[in-house]
Order: C-alpha cells, then sequence, then structure tokens
C-alpha cells in the first residue's frame, strides 16, 4: 500500500527531488507549497493523514495532538538536530518514532557562534550601523573601542559536537583558553588538544570572559542562565547563545545588558521565535541574528539527506539510523 509523507517546510530544491524520487514507488509526497508554518490544527490533521511526517523547528508537536484516537504517523523523521518542538514520551508512547539530523550542523552552527563572539566582542553591529546611518565622522584613535578576542577565556556550556567544534576554532584559531561545563568528561587527548578544563557551571560563569551556550533544551536547561547566572558573570563579559532560546531567562538578560551587568549577549535563538523579548532590540549592546546557525546550503542539502535516510529505513523496515530513544 503506498504511504503518506508530509513535509511541513519547504526543503533545498535538490533534497525535495531525491526524496520524491526515493520513495516514488512506495509513498506520496507532500510538501508545504506556499512554506507557511502549519497552524496548530493543520498540524494535527498532519498526524492523522501521514504515516510519516517531517517536521522541523518551527512545528510544535504536543502531548494532545500525539493522542489523537486517529493518529495514523509512525515516523517523524525531524529536519533539524533539536527536537525539543517534539514530545518525546507523548511520541513514544504513541508508538511514534522519532529521528533527528545529528553531526551535519556542527561546523556552521559552531561558525554562527563564533561570528556572533567576534561580532558582540568588536562591536561590529553597532559600526556597521553607524556607516550606514551616515554618522561616522572618520578614524579617531579613542573611537569605537572594543574588546580583544584573542587569548581569552571562553566558556562552553554542553561540549557535544558543537561544543566542540567551536572550542576548537576559538582554540586554535584565536588562543582562546577554553573551560567547558557538560554531563561528561572529554577524554584526555581530545580535552588537550582543544586546551580544554572541565568546570563547574558557577566557576565558568565567574572565570569566562565568553559564556557559549551549546546544551539542548531540556527540563534541566530551561533558564539555566538566569538572573542569579547572569549575576554570578563579570560585568566584562559576553553571552552567546545558539541552542536554544528558552535556555536563557531573557527577560532576565535584557535587565543585565541594559544595566550593563554583563558587557554584551550575541544570539541566533529566542524562547518564542520570531518574537523577540521585550526590551532587547532597543538595546546597542547586542547583536541578533535570525536562528541562521545551520543556514548554509551544505548544511541544509546535508540535513535533507539525514532526514531522507530515515525515511528510506523506516520504509524498508531496517533500523533508523537517527533514532532518538531517550
Ligand atoms: C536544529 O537543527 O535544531 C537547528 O536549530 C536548526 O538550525
Amino acid at each position: 500500500m503506498m504511504q503518506n509523507i508530509i513535509v511541513t517546510r519547504r526543503w533545498p530544491g535538490a533534497v525535495e527531488q531525491e526524496l520524491r524520487a526515493l520513495v516514488a514507488d512506495q509513498a506520496e509526497v507532500t510538501f508545504n507549497e506556499d512554506d507557511e508554518p502549519f497552524s496548530r490544527e493543520e498540524m494535527a490533521q498532519a498526524l492523522t493523514q501521514a504515516d510519516i511526517v517531517c517536521p522541523t523547528v518551527t512545528d510544535q508537536l504536543d502531548a494532545e495532538m500525539l493522542r489523537q484516537s486517529d493518529l495514523r504517523t509512525r515516523l517523524l523523521a525531524n529536519f533539524g538536530v533539536g527536537y525539543n518542538h517534539i514530545d518525546m514520551a507523548a511520541a513514544h508512547a504513541a508508538g511514534v518514532a522519532v529521528t533527528n539530523t545529528p553531526g551535519v550542523l556542527t561546523d556552521a552552527t559552531a561558525e554562527i557562534a563564533l561570528t556572533l563572539l567576534l561580532s558582540c566582542a568588536r562591536r561590529t553591529g553597532e559600526g556597521e550601523r553607524l556607516v550606514r546611518a551616515g554618522q561616522w565622522q572618520g578614524w579617531h584613535p579613542t573611537h569605537m573601542l572594543s574588546t580583544q578576542v584573542t587569548g581569552k577565556t571562553l566558556g562552553i556550556v554542553g561540549m557535544g559536537r558543537i561544543g566542540q567544534a567551536l572550542a576548537q576554532k576559538a582554540h586554535l584559531g584565536l588562543g582562546m583558553r577554553i573551560i567547558y561545563h557538560s554531563r561528561s568528561e572529554l577524554d584526555a587527548s581530545l580535552a588537550e588538544s582543544l586546551g580544554a578544563t572541565r568546570v563547574g557551571l558557577t566557576e565558568l560563569l565567574k572565570r569566562s570572559d565568553f559564556v557559549s551556550l551549546h546544551c539542548p533544551s531540556t527540563r534541566d536547561t530551561r533558564n539555566l542562565i538566569d538572573a542569579q547566572a547572569l549575576a554570578q558573570m563579570s560585568e566584562n563579559a559576553f553571552l552567546i547563545n545558539t541552542a536554544r532560546g528558552d535556555v536563557v531567562d531573557e527577560s532576565a538578560l535584557v535587565e543585565a545588558l541594559s544595566e550593563r551587568r554583563i558587557a554584551g549577549a550575541g544570539l541566533d535563538v529566542y524562547a518564542a521565535e520570531p518574537q523577540l523579548a521585550a526590551g532587547l532590540i532597543e538595546l546597542e549592546n547586542v547583536v541578533l541574528l535570525p536562528h541562521m546557525g545551520s543556514g548554509t546550503p551544505e548544511t541544509r542539502v546535508a540535513m535533507g539527506h539525514c532526514a531522507i535516510a530515515n525515511v528510506k529505513a523506516f520504509l524498508q523496515g531496517s533500523p533508523l539510523p537517527d533514532e532518538i530513544r531517550a
């Protein structure tokens, strides 16, 4: 019997075609032609119509939807590595397998973390706004002084693939000292090559010139960087977030930034995307990007390949390469 596959957002053309071609004799694929995010009702309906749904970070798949009595979906092949938008317990209870796209976003996301780190330290957003506003009066010795990055201490929260890739780029490229806070310890030779030392969160917050977040959003990490954590950071330190917005208490961050209790922040992710926390946009000492960490053609195509590999395995009844079991 033909299976139904619903893809909730447009993918790069090459991978859309590849998915269609690969499953042609087994499944019909429906892409979201106008690329508008599904409403809650549309998402719930897709789960009753498709055997396989390929959602992404902009979709919310909550317990109520996954408990529908006429649920048809058996695989959620997520286009993306983060899966905090899927109620995993409800999916598993309903017998729905969930896969993601690990590994392929590593360098692109670490590049954006490094971009944000350099941008907020060197005030490139402010500088560009000044030039574009036609207000630049020319070079002078005390103009737009900013924070030098080379040789400073970078604290990485969550030392998975992306944290490690950032550590490597920052240590080898910029001579940064790396300290990290993570559930598991790096093996000794890797830690040595990254110049990385494991420390507790409080020590990391106190010692870091830059704190970069690379942990997933879970019950344990929600608001991990709250007012109290921000108060432990130096007033000369910067916070970088390319993980998930809700790892940071955004109103506490706006307060810390506006009162200059920390030097600045670089953000690619927000708790209620695309909405920004009140007051954030007015601040000069924050660099704001539109969740573009994985946004290179190479990476988005590779994410598509991963999702397709999981769909293919599911249709063949083979083990799913990237099944999330937790
Ligand atoms: C992911 O895959 O989780 C990213 O946030 C999307 O870029």
